[in-house]
């Protein structure tokens, strides 16, 4: 693995211009607030957080789908975010995407062999019956056969059109692939055997994965690192197995709660903690100070008026979280962290 990142994003922002009311008059909203992420070559990053915290907003600016308001997006030594137009031919075919829905991602009068060879007829010379040969290879690369290439994506169940999109991703042998929640529309065991396709490919063929998900369970066993959204803001990233282990941040925790448990003494007792809690509605705009402080069970008085830092935390990584200032202060200097703390 090389030293520089294939991917750096630096305090990228993306807008949107809401009409609000029955007004013409437009309001910004911002849906990513100055994130800040790279991904090594062959990596992957798990990009988590609950629906609306702008995942797909960080995704599709990479994409080039959405501008970026102001913040660098560098691949390589392209600068992207300061494309205005189309992203330069190498950039597109070394980026690829595989998006959520795999009902509407497919082009349903096309057949599947169309489908995964449409990049290489876009980007190669390939003949007909070269692309034809590499469509059946690519089928095979993701449990499909040859057998598959005249059939339309109708005859085929979630899972096998997710395949059908990841197959298509991999033509073009990508440097770079963003999966914006390929897993989420599929029943809880294709889940997993999608997630385990894309491990098995990313090894075989060494590429990178911007994958992201609101499940941490289900993404952190194949992510290197993990990366945590909440209103627009990563509120943590570090290690996978730090962050899903040993959580810095109160909202990481949250997510990590909200995965159902096995064992039904443990669910009801989780289930007795949250109605002795009260609902709090997700804010939108509306805090000042930390993102999280309407919802955060930890809240101190100067969650509300300053926004935290992100803070290194033991084992790796940041939380923009004032407990994780407080446990690095709290350690004498020169002192060696202990994890239990
Ligand atoms: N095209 C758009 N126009 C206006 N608002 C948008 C648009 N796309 C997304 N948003 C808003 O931006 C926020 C983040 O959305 P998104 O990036 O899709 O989050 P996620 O993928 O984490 O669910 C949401 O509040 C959403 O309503
Ligand atoms: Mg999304």
């Amino acid at each position: 693995m090389s030293d520089s990142p294939l991917l750096e994003i630096r305090d990228l922002w993306v807008t949107y211009w809401q009409r609000s009311g029955l007004t013409l008059r437009r309001r910004p909203f911002h849906a990513v607030k100055g994130a800040t992420l790279s991904i090594a070559p062959g990596e992957t990053l798990g990009l988590v957080g609950e629906s609306g915290s702008g995942k797909s907003s960080i995704a599709n600016a990479v994409l080039g789908l959405v501008p970026a308001a102001s913040g660098s997006i560098r691949f390589g030594d392209a600068e992207l975010s300061a494309m205005k137009t189309r992203y330069p031919a190498a950039a597109r075919r070394q980026i690829q995407a595989v998006f959520q829905d795999p009902f509407s991602s497919l082009n349903p009068s096309m057949t599947v062999g169309d489908i995964v060879a449409e990049p290489l007829r876009v980007h190669t010379g390939m003949s007909r019956e070269e692309r034809r040969a590499r469509a059946a290879e690519l089928l095979k690369l993701v449990s499909l056969s040859e057998e598959h290439l005249g059939r339309h994506p109708h005859q085929f169940s979630g899972g096998q059109r997710q395949r059908v999109a990841i197959a298509a991703a991999l033509a073009l042998q990508p440097r770079l692939i963003v999966l914006d929640e390929p897993a989420s529309a599929l029943d809880v065991s294709t889940q997993n055997q999608i997630i385990n396709l894309l491990y098995e490919r990313r090894d075989a063929l060494g590429i990178a994965y911007l994958l992201i998900a609101h499940d941490l369970a289900l993404v952190h066993h194949i992510s290197d690192r993990i990366a945590v959204m909440y209103l627009g803001h990563i509120v943590e990233q570090g290690p996978a197995g730090r962050v899903y282990s040993a959580p810095a941040h109160p909202y990481t925790r949250a997510l990590l709660e909200a995965v159902p448990l096995l064992d039904p003494a443990r669910q009801r007792a989780r289930r007795a903690a949250r109605k002795a809690a009260p609902a709090v509605e997700a804010p939108r705009d509306a805090v000042s100070g930390c993102p999280y402080s309407n919802r955060c069970p930890s809240v101190m008085a100067r969650c509300r008026s300053a926004m935290p830092a992100a803070f290194p935390v033991e084992g790796g990584g940041t939380a923009s979280c004032f407990l994780a200032e407080d446990r690095g202060r709290a350690r004498p200097a020169g002192e060696p962290a202990s994890l239990a703390s």
